[in-house]
């Protein structure tokens, strides 16, 4: 076999990116008011800020774009689309949404109430805000492992199902169902083993409870499992899939990560419980049960991406490519979650600015730091993402102070990862220099998107 792995596509389109300078992202991070979610686009060099919905699609989605039908209710392209969600999830019910946190808005409103509880190894951003805004306590029960970034583990998205089952006793009444998050994205895009899925299942079941996954990453998550967990590998990715939607009852999907497309999201149920409820709610706030605020051509886009999505020599390049960069970060002496996740990052900013006190948020500062030196454009899972302002004014700080630099799927090639990993090193060489931040103004829920920034 040779060293290197090559990316397994060819391009055919091309996006210019435009070079911009130092002294430029000086002047342009400042009046984004240092925050690198109101910067433009096209001021960033590498984007890295997620690899939600940002990867290039293939000819054959572009093709199939030609094939959608735009009815209102009844299109074909529905049709085509449940029949391979059917194929992959074994669920009876396909329900689309126009995107993740829309499909678990429409769940969450139609099955919870104020006053519950909901488990999850970890809840990512917007399913946690959209459990809160219900009235809903939303829990974290990851293993202690996935809370240590610099420990090897081969499945740190893995649940706690000890204190499942004490929550489970303590709590019951108020569980209206628990979930679990594949890969898991707040703690690193690490996987879930199939073995942690089927006990949590059979854990939930004993006291009576439906299992939900989130599962944005469930194609990255099958091939880890195909790599490191013992019986699977010399299963397919699509039969490894099959068996991890087996011991759910019902999954929310955001469609613009495995399922390789620009926008796009969804629920499958495995009975009609909840059925009723959940699409007077998607009809309310999506749309008719058969688009669920999608367009007929964004429907066949993601038939294709889903079996796309499963492509063993895809995944396995996906995974390489994080790995790659991680192995870049070692050699610089730079701390990453390990082992490196499917679709990101995520660089620990202790390792880099361990004297910066917490209260000038050092994930934040360090991910300015990056886009100042290189024009790379991460995002902050840290103490302003997870921390809250409390209403006596004191401020709570998240676990962990992380940077995640996020790939979008079959956009950036091997140099682009070179370059960023020399950038990375010169931030660290310079660690010094990098500034601080002090919240200016912020909103209640996902105040990271919004929050004004100065240096501290
Ligand atoms: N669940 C997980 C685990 C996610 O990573 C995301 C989105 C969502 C739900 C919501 O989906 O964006 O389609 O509404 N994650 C993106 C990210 C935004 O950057 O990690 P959405």
């Amino acid at each position: 076999m040779f060293k290197t792995m090559i990316e397994p596509f060819r391009i055919k389109s091309v996006e210019p990116i435009r070079v911009t300078t130092k002294e430029q992202r000086k002047h342009l991070l400042e009046e984004a008011h240092l925050n690198v979610f109101k910067l433009r686009a096209e001021d960033v060099l590498l984007d890295w800020l997620t690899d939600s919905g940002t990867g290039a699609m293939s000819s054959a989605q572009w093709a199939a774009i030609m094939l959608g039908d735009e009815s209102y209710a009844g299109s074909p392209s529905f049709y085509r689309l449940e029949a391979v969600i059917k194929d992959i999830t074994g669920m009876d019910h396909f329900i689309p949404t126009h995107q993740g946190r829309a499909a678990e808005k429409v769940l969450f409103s139609a099955v919870c109430k104020k006053g519950d509880l909901v488990p999850n190894n970890c809840h990512f951003d917007t399913t946690r805000a959209n459990l809160e805004y219900a009235g809903v306590e939303a829990v974290d029960l990851v293993i202690p492992e996935g809370l240590k970034p610099s420990l090897i583990h081969p499945f740190k998205g893995n649940i706690d199902l000890a204190r499942v089952e004490e929550t489970l006793k303590l709590h019951g009444a108020r569980i209206p169902f628990g979930m679990i998050t594949v890969t898991n994205n707040t703690g690193g895009g690490q996987p879930v083993s199939m073995a942690n899925i089927r006990e949590y299942s059979r854990l939930l079941k004993k006291y009576n409870k439906p299992l939900i996954m989130d599962v944005c990453r469930f194609a990255e998550n099958a091939m880890f499992i195909k790599i490191r967990e013992p019986g699977y590998e010399n299963k397919t990715i699509k039969e490894i899939c099959q068996e991890m939607f087996r011991y759910a009852d019902g999954a929310t999907m955001s469609a613009k990560k495995d399922g390789m497309v620009n926008i796009g999201g969804f629920i499958v149920l495995r009975d009609d419980q909840w059925l009723d409820s959940v699409r007077e709610m998607l009809i309310l706030n999506e749309g008719f049960p058969t688009y669920g605020g999608l367009a007929g051509r964004d429907l066949e886009a993601l038939a294709v991406g889903l079996v796309e999505g499963m492509d063993e020599d895809y995944l396995r390049y996906r995974l390489r490519t994080a790995e790659y960069l991680g192995e870049k970060l070692e050699a610089a002496g730079i701390g990453f979650v390990k082992p490196t996740g499917g679709h990101a990052v995520y660089i620990d900013a202790k390792t880099i600015l361990p004297d910066m006190p917490k209260e000038h948020y050092p994930a934040w500062s360090l991910c300015n730091a990056l886009y100042l030196e290189g024009g790379i454009r991460g995002v902050e899972i840290g103490s302003v993402m997870f921390g809250k302002h409390l209403p006596d004014g004191s401020e709570t700080y998240h676990s962990m102070e992380l940077v995640r630099l996020a790939f979008p799927r079959r956009m950036y090639t091997q140099s682009h990862f070179d370059y960023a990993a020399e950038a990375i090193a010169e931030v660290k060489a310079n660690a010094k220099l990098v500034r601080g931040v002090k919240f200016v103004k912020q909103s209640k829920y996902l105040r990271h998107f919004t929050a004004d920034f100065r240096w501290a």
